[in-house]
């Protein structure tokens, strides 16, 4: 009976979430994780700004006042009864209240209080916040001088976890989500001279979130990315797509979107060094679909990342942006770039620093993360487990790195809550849109390492398709698990029917098995699809030398990933791989207090930027792949 009640209990529970998430397929909104502008503020554009360094602004970054708040003393009253729904609104952080006179009570001062750099994580500008975990309120002052007929909007590049903002002391909205971007139109807010911006953010993990409450990398809380004030004509570009049809290299398609629109426009699209100059006509809503033959064009590749200067203009405003045109594709167990077979010669990276300990602050630390990477004759990142900056993707197509972009979908997530499928969802359409123009991006990952269920099938299975709708362009895959049966590595999961590419984690010779046994396995895989290796790797503590059986030896490292070659060139269908990692990582996972103090110790190059031995043998395995594949 028993058996009985609790099967048709979660049968229930698998209709309500496919009949909700059918809903929230056909746009049905729950929890929207797009800013929700609070009722009086409805200000949000209708889609992110496209290429926001495109346009003209002003940036916020610089040193914000901060105020710490455990206890939301800032947000809540006594009664954790929100200020800001209050009947009066008021009454929170947000107010930036000075005290009226002597006999005034207030109980807060952003003028008296310390500041950090914004962009930047907290974690890492004050001790006492290296593990903090909640709610910090962030200021800044700005001088704005709005002119009639312009739109302005309030653009953060990041903000992780869940940001509440509020301009001149009323809330425009919040959002959730560490790692992509959001908007809110702040027309006719902005005061002539002074105005302040304050955000309340918090990075405390909560079970139905997205990540969830476990990750094995430190949870950086704050403003991590740009602010910028945007200014635009009444009407302007609001969002545009243009890259190569889906395996054509014969045909540019996509589109431009206004917004602001009063009626059919002329949209004017110049390829000036591919000798495209065209002009097309947009509907009443101010959207036009481009479809434009090619005649002759260099197509982007990491030996040539050639990147074409793209001009749109209409109705009075302009944009400009660099893009390169390739396709990608799989056939068989194949990859082809540009028609042609690769091998993804690849290695995983973090958004982090190792150097200067936090979140990757501005170019210089992007081009040096990359250019280590090239180092290792990659051609090919994966940027785990999280969307990177929009700059990084840029700097993958102005270097030449292919790019694995993937959501933090990550272990066990809620897989029957519909908000938390909701903002899972929304953040790969985000990231999705963001970066659809950037040549250097071949792949959307859904996730990583995933338990195979019933409720995570239809979840991911939803996730996949969204994927294909927003892009059919690229590939869509996931970094799924592995089992073992006796000798043999099994790759089984109904998930890989809907994706692109066999692409799983594998750790032989560390979390299972040694550098001794682990070529007594082989793999067992049963799609015709290629494999990309999305994992492996051993921690191992820079300068620690030992033989080769001695684990968190860069010796023991480097036999594992020698042997690790052997076994996966056995495969005929390897087509490419992320070995984990690139560089020492920090993770409040990791308690070893010799070998790890809190530092995951897989990477190739230790966090004082040293190179170990699996660095080079990696780099000479990859010199004679590259020879293979020209
Ligand atoms: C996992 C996971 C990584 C983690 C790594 C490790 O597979 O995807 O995020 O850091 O293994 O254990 O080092």
């Amino acid at each position: 009976m028993q058996g009985l009640r609790t099967w048709l209990g979660s049968a229930v529970c698998y209709v309500v979430f496919a009949v909700l998430s059918h809903m929230a397929a056909s746009g049905i909104a729950f929890a929207q994780t797009r800013p929700t502008a609070t009722a009086e503020a409805q200000t949000v554009a209708p889609a992110l700004l496209q290429n926001i360094y495109g346009r003209s602004h002003t940036s916020l970054n610089g040193r914000w006042n901060y105020i710490i708040d455990p206890y939301e003393m800032g947000y809540y009253d006594y009664r954790r009864m929100p200020f800001d729904e209050s009947a009066t609104g008021k009454g929170g952080f947000y107010d930036d209240r000075a005290p009226k006179d002597k006999n005034d009570w207030v109980e807060y001062n952003f003028d008296l209080s310390p500041t950090m750099k914004i962009p930047g994580d907290w974690n890492s500008q004050a001790e006492k916040l290296q593990l903090y975990e909640g709610t910090i309120w962030l200021r800044q002052v700005f001088d704005a001088e709005p002119k009639a007929g312009k739109n302005y909007f309030l653009y953060f590049g990041a903000v992780n976890y869940e940001a509440h903002v509020y301009l001149n002391g009323k809330k425009l909205g919040s959002h959730k989500g560490g790692f992509t971007p959001f908007q809110f139109d702040v027309t006719g807010k902005l005061n002539k001279g002074k105005n302040f911006v304050i955000v309340k953010a918090d990075n405390t993990r909560h079970q139905h979130e997205i990540p969830t409450v476990n990750t094995d990398w430190w949870n950086y809380g704050g403003i991590t990315r740009d602010v910028l004030l945007a200014e635009l004509p009444a009407t302007y570009i609001n969002d545009y797509k243009i890259q190569l049809a889906k395996g054509n290299l014969k045909r540019i398609e996509g589109f431009v979107q206004l917004a602001g629109v009063r009626k059919p426009e002329e949209i004017k699209i110049n390829i000036a060094e591919a000798g495209i100059s065209t002009t097309v006509k947009t509907d009443a809503n101010g959207r036009a679909a481009i479809s434009i033959p090619v005649e002759k064009m260099t197509y982007w590749s990491p030996e040539n990342p050639k990147l074409y200067k793209v001009d749109i203009a209409a109705a009075g405003d302009s944009v400009s942006d660099r893009i390169g045109f390739r396709t990608i594709e799989t056939r068989g167990q194949d990859i082809l770039l540009n028609g042609k077979s690769i091998f993804l010669r690849g290695i995983s990276l973090h958004d982090e620093n190792p150097l200067i300990v936090g979140r990757l602050r501005g170019q210089a630390d992007m081009r040096m993360m990359l250019q280590w990477a090239k180092e290792l004759n990659s051609n090919y990142v994966r940027l785990a487990h999280y969307p990177h900056s929009e700059e990084m993707l840029r700097l993958a197509d102005e270097m030449g790195l292919l790019v694995w972009a993937e959501v933090p979908v990550y272990w066990t997530i809620s897989w029957t809550n519909p908000d938390t499928y909701q903002n899972a969802s929304q953040q790969l359409t985000d990231l999705m849109l963001r970066d659809k123009n950037r040549a250097s991006v071949i792949i959307w990952s859904i996730g990583n390492e995933t338990p195979v269920s019933d409720a995570r099938n239809v979840f991911m299975g939803k996730l996949a398709a969204t994927a294909r709708n927003n892009d059919d362009t690229r590939l869509v895959a996931a970094a799924l698990e592995v089992h073992r049966e006796g000798h043999d590595v099994i790759v089984e999961d109904p998930l890989a029917d809907k994706l692109d590419l066999v692409s799983f984690n594998e750790y032989a010779g560390w979390y299972w098995s040694n550098t001794k046994e682990m070529l007594d396995y082989r793999f067992k895989i049963k799609y015709n699809k290629p494999v990309v290796i999305t994992e492996f790797g051993a921690d191992a503590l820079a300068g620690y030398h030992a033989d080769g059986d001695t684990r968190w030896s860069e010796e023991y490292q480097d036999v594992l990933y020698q042997k690790q070659f052997k076994m996966l060139t056995a495969m005929p269908g390897l087509r490419g791989m992320t070995p984990w990692i690139l560089v020492d990582f920090r993770s409040p996972r990791r308690q070893h207090p010799y070998f790890q103090d809190f530092w995951n110790r897989k990477g190739l190059i230790s966090d004082s930027g040293k190179k170990k031995k699996a660095f080079f043998t990696l780099k000479n395995f990859y010199d004679d792949v590259q020879k293979k594949y020209q």
